[in-house]
C-alpha cells in the first residue's frame, strides 16, 4: 500500500512532525511505501478563492489543487497529522481539505456522505492535543470530533476504514510523549488494505 501523510505544522522539530515521521516509519517497517505532504514547508496556500469557485464552473481545478489531487490518486491510505486547535484543525489543514476535496472530484451531492466519487481508502487522523482524554470524553469533545470528522467528512472522502487517534497529553513528560509516538508508529504498522463496499 502507499501511505500519504499530510502534516500541518510549521516547526520541523515539533511533536506533530515527530508523529508524522513515526507513522511513516511504522508503515515502512510493514512494507508500505510512504510520501509526506508537508503543507507549511511546501508553501501550500489554504485560502479558498475565486479560482476555486471558477473551477466549480469550468471543471478545471487550479494547478496547486490538481497537484494535491494527483498525490491523493496514488495513495491507498492517508494520515492527517495536526495539533488540535480550539477543538478543531489548524488553518492550513482546514484549507487543504476545503480546496482539494472538491465538489465533482470527491463527491457530487451533499445528502449522503457515503456516496463519494473516490475509491475506497484508509483514512486516519493523528491529532496531538494538550487536553487529557478523560476531560475530552466527559465534556463531549471526543464524540464531537468523531461526529464531525469520521461521520461528517471521511464519508465524502470515500474512506472505507476510518480511525481517529487523539494523542492526549502531547505537552506532557518525555515518557508520555514517547508512548504517544509509539501509538503513531503502531498505526502505520497496522495499516490494512481498505475494505470496499463489496469487500
Ligand atoms: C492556538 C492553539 C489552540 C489550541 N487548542 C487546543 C484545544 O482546543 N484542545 C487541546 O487539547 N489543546 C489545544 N492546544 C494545545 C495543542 O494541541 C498542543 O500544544 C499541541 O498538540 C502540541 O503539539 P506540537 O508540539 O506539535 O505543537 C492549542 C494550542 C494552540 C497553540
Amino acid at each position: 500500500m502507499h501511505l500519504l501523510t499530510v502534516l500541518d505544522h510549521p516547526d520541523p522539530a515539533s511533536f506533530s512532525a515527530a508523529v508524522a515521521a513515526r507513522v511513516m516509519a511504522g508503515a515502512a517497517a510493514a512494507g508500505h511505501t510512504t510520501e509526506l505532504a508537508d503543507l507549511n514547508a511546501e508553501g501550500f496556500d489554504p485560502r479558498w478563492s475565486m479560482a476555486d469557485i471558477e473551477a466549480d464552473r469550468t471543471g478545471t481545478p487550479p494547478a496547486d489543487v490538481r497537484t494535491e489531487q494527483i498525490r491523493i490518486d496514488r495513495a491507498d491510505a492517508i494520515a492527517f497529522v495536526f495539533p488540535l486547535f480550539w477543538w478543531g484543525m489548524p488553518a492550513t489543514m482546514k484549507g487543504w481539505m476545503d480546496r482539494i476535496w472538491s465538489w465533482g472530484w470527491a463527491y457530487d451531492q451533499l445528502e449522503d456522505p457515503e456516496q463519494s466519487l473516490q475509491r475506497p481508502r484508509t483514512g486516519m487522523l493523528l491529532v496531538p492535543a494538550g487536553a487529557r482524554s478523560d476531560e475530552m470524553a466527559t465534556l463531549g469533545y471526543r464524540d464531537a470530533l468523531e461526529t464531525l470528522w469520521i461521520n461528517g467528512t471521511f464519508g465524502y472522502f470515500g474512506f472505507a476504514d476510518r480511525r481517529i487517534e487523539v494523542l492526549n497529553g502531547s505537552k506532557g513528560s518525555a515518557s508520555r510523549r514517547e508512548a504517544l509516538l509509539g501509538r503513531a508508529y503502531d498505526c502505520g504498522a497496522a495499516l490494512q488494505p481498505p475494505v470496499g463496499p463489496s469487500g
